[in-house]
């Protein structure tokens, strides 16, 4: 019989579709979440709050910095989704050093408790924003990642690595995941569908970068939850792998799509781009494929529909 599975960050947005996910096939999941600041707590709490009306799912307010306490976490866990992570872009250049203690130190506990309990597949969540401005387009794995524009890619590099070392000198299985801008239902307050949603409903000023010509490989939050299970039932000794849709979408074309479905302007303020901002990302996802099966299904007009409904629902 298979043992719990473990998803650090369970109150997150990511986090939290993916212990629906585990739920719903019939896993013991336990989540660990530090309900961080970053963006409201009582939306997470709000997760946890749904999460909870399975029985078979356990949460257990915890910060992946601590030193101790990992031994009752981890008890009867044979899997791990590691997703716990301060993940803004803009924010980590001001708070560098937060972002070394939580996404480095914090998967050095992680990876450390992984190897005690003797786990079968650790999945960690990495971002396509590893790979900086690209040398070569769309993004494939074996592309070299060591020019990131930000504290945070640097930090989920510096993780990448750590977790090689992991497999190395423990055996331990691990596969790293690179997200591409994820969106949809319970989706993070920073990010641009979820401000320019806000714009829409109740007129706020929303910052589109360099007049919306940048492109981002916008990836519903389902099909990036198929990633995370197909990759939990694959271990494979160490591999990367990108997670996106593989169709870079225009900023502006975000904006039109939203626009339309609200039926009106949404309060468009453009300014240049900072220095952290990619102009561009687009996955190669056949190594995703090849592996275990990755074919995401929903398109970025059905999944910002998805998403809109569920923001105007709320
Ligand atoms: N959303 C995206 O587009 C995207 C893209 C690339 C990578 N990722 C990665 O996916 C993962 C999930 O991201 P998300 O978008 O769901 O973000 P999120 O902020 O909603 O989820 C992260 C969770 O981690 C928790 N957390 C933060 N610090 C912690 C700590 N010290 N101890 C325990 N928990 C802590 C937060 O409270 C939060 O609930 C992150 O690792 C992120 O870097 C996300």
């Amino acid at each position: 019989m298979s043992g719990t599975v473990l998803v650090t960050g369970a109150a997150g947005f990511i986090g939290s579709h993916v212990c629906e996910a585990l739920l719903a096939r019939g896993e013991t999941v336990a989540g660990i979440d530090n309900l961080d600041p970053y963006y409201s707590p009582a939306e997470k709490r709000a997760n946890v709050a749904a999460l909870q009306a399975w029985s078979r799912f356990s949460f257990h307010e915890f910060d992946v910095r601590n030193a101790d306490g990992w031994a009752s976490v981890v008890a009867g866990v044979d899997r791990i989704v590691h997703l716990a992570a301060l993940a803004g872009v803009r924010a980590s250049v001001d708070q560098p050093l937060e972002y070394v203690a939580v996404n480095v130190d914090g998967t050095v506990r992680v990876l450390a408790a992984a190897v005690q309990a003797g786990v079968r597949q650790l999945v960690l969540a990495s971002t396509s924003s590893v790979y900086g401005q690209g040398t070569a387009f769309p993004f494939r794995e074996d592309l070299p990642a060591d020019r990131p524009l930000a504290p945070y890619p640097a930090t989920k590099r510096a993780a990448e690595m750590l977790a090689y070392s992991y497999h190395v000198a423990h055996g331990l299985n691990v596969s790293v995941l690179r997200f591409f801008s994820v969106y949809g239902p319970r989706g993070r307050p920073d990010m641009m569908p979820r401000l320019l949603a806000e714009s829409l409903l109740h007129g706020s000023s929303v910052t589109l970068f360099s007049g919306g010509q940048m492109w981002r490989d916008w990836t519903y939050v389902s099909d990036i939850v198929a990633g995370v299970l197909g990759a939990l039932d694959t271990p494979r000794g160490y591999e990367i792998y990108n997670l996106g849709c593989g169709v870079p979408v225009l900023s502006a074309d975000v904006v039109r799509h939203l626009e339309r479905m609200a039926g009106r302007k949404a309060n468009v303020r453009t300014t240049p781009a900072p220095a952290s901002e990619v102009v561009r990302t687009g996955a190669d996802i056949s190594k995703a494929a090849a592996h275990f099966g990755y074919n995401p299904q929903i398109s970025v007009e059905t999944g910002l529909k998805l998403f809109w409904d569920w923001f105007a629902a709320r």
